[in-house]
C-alpha cells in the first residue's frame, strides 16, 4: 500500500491570500521570516485578511534562513502561550519549515530533536492547531509537503523532518509574493524545484500519482525558470506554480542523494564564513548524481524519458541523459550558478576559488559523505552509494570532473 497525501486546500493565483479571510477560528498566529514580507506589505495583508475573520492575531518573527533547533523551540513556547486555532507561515521554506517543526514541539512538547528527526516518526498533531502555509520563494514548496528542514549548527547539519502529519491543511499559492524575490533567489529556489521533480521522477517510490507531476513541472520549469529570472513576471507567476506541482511530486515521490548531499554540505563550512545555499548546492549536484544514477538501467531508461519529455533529442538513453546533463549545466550558467563548490565564492557566484578551501574540503569529506549516506533522501535513490563512492561523488562535485564509477 502506498499513500498519496496533499493539504485539504489550496488556493492559487493572483491574490489567492485572501483565502485568510475565510478562515474560521479565534487565534492566529503568524510566522515570517527577517522581514521581506513586511517590506513588502504582505504580512499587512494577512495581519488585516485575519482580523476581517474576526481573529486576533500575534506574530512570531525574525525566524532566520537555514532554521536552527534553537529557534523551532522558541517559537513551540511562544505559541503554547498565546494557543493559536491557526499558524499562518509566510515567506520562503525556512520559516515555514520553522512553524511545522514548532507545531509539532508545541503540542508534544516531550518530542525531543532527535525524535522529530526520525522517518514518519511524528505523533499526531491537529489537535490544537491548523497550519497554513503561504509560499513567497518558487522552490521548496514547502507549503505542500511533508518536509520541513531544520539546521544543528552544533552538528554543522541539516536534518529533514518527515511525516505526512506535517504536511499542511492549508496552502497558499499567490504569486503576486513571488513576484518580489530579487533574482538571485529565484534562480537558487528555481534550481530547488527542478531537482525535486527530476529527483521525484526517479525515485524508488515513484508512482502513477507522482510521475504526471513532475514531468510536468520539469516541463514549465525548463521553459519559465530562465525567462522569469530575467525579469518576464508572467513567467515568475508560472514557476510559483511548478515549483508547487514538483513539492507534490516529491512530497509523495520521495527524493535522492542530490538532496542528502547538499543536506549534509550546506552548513559544514559555515565556519570559513558562508553556506552553500540549498538550490544552488542541488544545481551543482544534479549533473552529477544523474550520471552517476544513470549506471542503474531502470534509472537511466527514466532520465531519458525526462529528456524525450523535454524534447531534447538523442538517439539512445546514453545520448539522452548526456543531453540531459547539457541542458542542466547550460541552465546553470544562464542562471549565474557554479558549477562546481570549488567555484563557488561566498557569495553564491561562480569564482576562481570559492570559499571552502580544498584541504578544509578533503578533511570532511569522509564525515560528510557517511552523513550524506545516513541522510533521510538516500533511501530513495535509485543507486545506493557505498560511501567510497560517496566520497568520489563528493570529490566530482568539488572539482567538476567526471563521473566514471
Ligand atoms: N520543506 C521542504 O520540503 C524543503 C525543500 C527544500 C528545501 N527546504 C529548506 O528550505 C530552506 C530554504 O528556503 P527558501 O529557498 O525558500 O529560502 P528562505 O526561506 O531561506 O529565504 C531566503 C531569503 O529570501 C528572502 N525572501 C523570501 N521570500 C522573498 C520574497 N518574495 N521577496 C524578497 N525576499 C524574499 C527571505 O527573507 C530570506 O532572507 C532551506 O533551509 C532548505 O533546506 C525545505
Ligand atoms: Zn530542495
Amino acid at each position: 500500500m502506498a499513500r498519496f497525501t496533499l493539504p485539504r486546500d489550496l488556493y492559487h493565483g493572483k491574490g489567492a491570500m485572501e483565502a485568510l479571510k475565510t478562515f474560521k477560528g479565534k487565534k492566529a498566529m503568524i510566522c515570517v521570516g527577517g522581514g521581506s514580507m513586511k517590506k513588502f506589505g504582505f504580512l499587512d495583508k494577512a495581519i488585516a485578511y485575519l482580523k476581517e475573520a474576526g481573529m486576533e492575531v500575534e506574530l512570531f518573527e525574525g525566524i532566520e534562513p537555514d532554521p536552527s533547533v534553537e529557534t523551532v523551540m522558541r517559537g513551540a513556547e511562544a505559541m503554547r502561550k498565546f494557543e493559536p486555532d491557526w499558524i499562518v507561515a509566510m515567506g520562503g521554506g525556512s520559516p515555514i519549515d520553522a512553524a511545522q517543526a514548532m507545531c509539532n514541539k508545541d503540542e508534544h512538547p516531550e518530542c525531543t530533536f532527535e525524535d522529530m528527526c526520525k522517518v514518519f516518526g511524528i505523533p499526531a498533531l491537529r489537535n490544537k492547531a491548523h497550519f497554513c502555509a503561504i509560499s513567497s520563494t518558487s522552490g521548496t514548496a514547502t507549503e505542500v509537503t511533508a518536509f520541513a528542514v531544520i539546521t544543528d549548527y552544533a552538528k554543522g547539519i541539516k536534518y529533514p523532518l518527515a511525516d505526512f502529519e506535517i504536511t499542511p491543511d492549508v496552502a497558499i499559492v499567490d504569486p503576486d509574493l513571488a513576484e518580489t524575490m530579487p533574482k538571485k533567489l529565484v534562480a537558487h529556489t528555481g534550481m530547488d524545484a527542478m531537482t525535486h521533480a527530476i529527483e521525484a521522477y526517479v525515485s524508488t517510490a515513484h508512482c502513477n500519482y507522482t510521475d504526471p507531476l513532475a514531468l510536468h513541472a520539469i516541463r514549465m520549469i525548463q521553459s519559465d525558470l530562465v525567462p522569469s529570472y530575467e525579469g518576464d513576471m508572467a513567467k515568475r507567476d508560472a514557476m510559483h506554480d511548478a515549483q508547487c506541482l514538483a513539492g507534490m511530486a516529491f512530497s509523495n515521490a520521495l527524493l535522492g542523494i542530490v538532496h542528502s548531499m547538499a543536506h549534509k554540505t550546506g552548513a559544514a563550512f559555515a565556519e570559513y564564513g558562508a553556506h552553500i545555499i540549498h538550490g544552488a548546492a542541488n544545481a551543482m549536484y544534479l549533473p552529477k548524481v544523474i550520471a552517476f544514477n544513470a549506471k542503474d538501467p531502470e534509472a537511466k531508461k527514466r532520465y531519458g524519458e525526462i529528456a524525450d519529455f523535454m524534447q531534447l533529442g538523442g538517439a539512445n538513453d546514453d545520448e539522452k541523459v548526456e543531453l540531459l546533463i547539457k541542458h542542466l549545466r547550460g541552465m546553470n550558467d544562464a542562471l549565474n550558478i557554479p558549477q562546481c563548490i570549488k567555484h563557488y565564492g561566498a557569495d553564491s557566484y561562480p569564482c576562481e576559488q570559492g570559499f571552502v578551501p580544498e584541504d578544509v574540503f578533503l578533511a570532511k569529506l569522509h564525515d560528510i559523505a557517511v552523513n550524506a549516506i545516513a541522510d533521510a533522501c538516500t533511501g530513495s535513490n535509485p543507486r545506493q552509494p557505498s560511501v567510497e563512492e560517496m566520497e568520489k561523488l563528493l570529490k566530482c562535485c568539488y572539482y567538476d570532473t567526471e563521473v566514471d564509477f
